[in-house]
């Protein structure tokens, strides 16, 4: 990876704080941890925000980044929040070129992974997003969240 790199630091962290808060939100034991890799020639970072908490049912996942869709209401009211988080964040990334994606087992663990492009830092401006960008900024998305969703099926069997 170039050794300096910019994006859009307030939107990244805007997501950021969103995935994270879900983590910390959902989950009672265990742990809460943030990785990033880089592809494409240093130019698309995928960042996974991965728990160990409650999990989400498979029939959900694609619907969780609907506006106001929680898992269910005794979740609500035990957990607060309106259920916008994830609609914004999956906003913010769409408009920035990337994807997100979401792994999970109930009861086990989550993870949500979402690509942004970087560019080196003193290059006037990022080549504009083209379908050939979202292609492949979905596609590193849904690698690394298939690669995490291994890893938490193991970091759940080595805790067993
Ligand atoms: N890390 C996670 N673990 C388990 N369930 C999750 C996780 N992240 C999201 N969810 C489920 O997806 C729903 C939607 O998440 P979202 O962030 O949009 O809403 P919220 O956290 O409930 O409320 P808000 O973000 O508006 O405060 C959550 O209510 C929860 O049911
Ligand atoms: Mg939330």
């Amino acid at each position: 990876m170039h050794k300096c790199v910019v994006g859009d630091t307030s939107r990244i962290v805007q997501v950021l704080y969103n995935l994270v808060g879900n983590a910390c939100k959902f989950t009672e034991r265990g742990s809460i941890w943030v990785d990033a890799s880089v592809s494409g020639n240093g130019e698309v970072v995928s960042v996974s925000v991965h728990d160990t908490g409650i999990g989400i049912p498979q029939d959900r996942l694609e619907d969780i980044f609907a506006p106001f869709a929680q898992v269910d209401m005794s979740t609500t009211r035990r957990y607060g929040g309106t259920g916008l988080g994830l609609n914004l964040v999956k906003q913010l990334v769409e408009a920035h070129g990337g994807a997100i994606t979401v792994a999970s087992r109930q009861g086990k663990g989550s993870v949500f992974t979402f690509t942004l492009r970087v560019w080196r830092d003193g290059q006037a401006s990022p080549s504009p997003i083209t379908d050939s960008t979202r292609r492949s900024m979905a596609l590193a998305a849904r690698k690394t969240t298939a690669e995490a969703a291994e890893d938490l099926e193991s970091v759940r069997s080595s805790q067993a």
